[in-house]
């Protein structure tokens, strides 16, 4: 006799879910699917009548996307630094912003202040020997890049990193993009949108003249925890049961205390935005960000799945510990959607909604610079206070925070930022 294992069903949810990574992943994949199919049949309507809808929601967003194109003019919202430091970004930006999932915000630091910091970056990395010292890339993500000198640098304590991300003004701007997002909702307080937990990432120096192959279109959230952890089958509940209409992406409830499968490009923060700031100007054909300026189509991406063509044991190609691919195979109707940010100046920062499909243009001889500071926006939660308590030891230590491969370079660094140095957003954004 063999004893069956059952997978627990949520009663939240009503599907069976998965907290860790399922031990049988194509039981567990053919099982969630099922369920998911059998949920959406009880509306009343198939998958592939729920497929068509969002198809066609798709296609009218493509087109509008592609004819703003050809007219010449960005797609990408532009917002001035000012307008959002005023309160005076109009009705008419908000709603693009929400429609279009990402924006750039012009003139976000002083030019003068972005050229510093990118000056003063130089300057720490070289009296701390870095290039001496860096013994190559840790990361599987980037990891194919072979390059004598990096362009992905694991520093994460510089002055200027640490000025940056609790300067008022990223306060601003996060506080702006933070509260695009519904952050309360069932009696429950999701995240607190006046409050970013300053989540540490790397910078990226790329020179002139430099190739790169770019990075193929993806998502960060997830992998198959987004289908099979109960907090996102909350998250999601209305695309799993086939109510397109009622999916809100700019509703963050339940995902801040979702389970996430553990992986080496996993972001163990709760992110509204993922961003970077220019430290340098870059022309928007040189190798830069592009997005799926569609939020609304992460319904597409969750949904894909379930159609018949594609297999019983497959996710349209996502798997564990692999960044979520996005394919011409599966989700060739987003192709034509692919936009870059508009050409940007240092002090410029860019935004993309934390679900949204983006891309990095390959690029060839590359003109200028292409510097920046990633800087996301991730906002006080249950989730980001427990990893910000991992962060300030590692901050207090130099070492790489926790997400990141543990290559510390800059532990004896003497003039690395110092927690004397925080100013009050700091303390807060590390739980001080
Ligand atoms: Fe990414």
């Amino acid at each position: 006799m063999t004893a069956t294992v059952r997978t627990p069903v949520s009663s939240l949810t009503g599907l069976p879910h998965w907290e860790t990574p399922p031990a049988d992943l194509a039981a567990a994949t053919r099982e969630i699917k099922a369920a998911i199919r059998a949920r959406i049949a009880a509306s009343g309507r198939t998958v592939e009548e729920v497929l068509a809808e969002i198809e066609a929601f798709i296609a009218a967003e493509v087109a509008d996307i592609v004819a703003t194109r050809e007219r010449g003019e960005e797609v990408w919202p532009v917002i001035a630094y000012a307008d959002i430091a005023a309160g005076t970004v109009t009705a008419e930006q908000l709603a693009l912003v929400e429609r279009r999932g990402c924006a750039v915000v012009r003139g976000h630091f002083e030019r003068d202040q972005a050229e510093q910091w990118d000056r003063d970056i130089v300057d720490y990395v070289e009296n701390n020997h870095f290039f001496e010292t860096y013994t190559g890339p840790a990361d599987d993500f980037f990891g194919t890049l072979e390059m004598s000198k990096p362009e992905i640098y694991p520093i994460y304590w510089s002055r200027a990193q640490m000025e940056a991300r609790q300067h008022p003004r990223m306060a601003a701007v996060q506080r702006f993009l933070n509260q695009r997002f519904v952050s309360e909702s069932d009696g429950h307080r999701w995240f607190e949108p006046d409050h970013d937990s300053l989540y540490p990432d790397r910078i990226r120096r790329r020179p002139p003249g430099a190739d790169s192959g770019g990075l193929g279109s993806h998502l960060d959230p997830g992998t198959l925890d987004l289908w099979m952890a109960e907090g996102y089958q909350q998250h999601f509940r209305h695309l799993f049961a086939g109510d397109f209409v009622a999916y809100d992406p700019w509703d963050a409830s339940y995902r801040t205390e979702a389970s996430q499968y553990p992986g080496s490009t996993m972001c163990s923060a709760f992110r509204t935005f993922q961003g970077w700031t220019a430290l340098s100007e870059m022309r928007n054909d040189q190798g830069v960000l592009h997005t799926v300026p569609i939020p609304r189509a992460m319904a597409y991406l969750m949904l894909r799945p379930l159609a018949e063509d594609v297999p019983e044991e497959d996710m349209c190609s996502v798997q564990l510990n692999r960044t979520f691919p996005v394919l011409p195979q599966w989700h060739d109707v987003l192709t034509d959607a692919l936009s870059s940010i508009p050409s940007v100046q240092p002090g410029d920062s860019v935004w993309w909604h934390c679900d949204m499909v983006h891309a990095v243009a390959p690029v060839t001889d590359q003109q200028g610079w292409g510097n920046v500071m990633y800087i996301p926006a991730a906002p006080w939660c249950e989730k980001n206070a427990v990893y910000a308590a991992s962060v300030r030891e590692a901050f207090v230590a130099g070492r790489s925070p926790g997400d990141f491969p543990a290559e510390d370079y800059e532990t004896a660094w003497p003039d690395r930022f110092a927690p004397a140095d925080l100013n009050e957003t700091g303390r807060r954004g590390l739980g001080l």
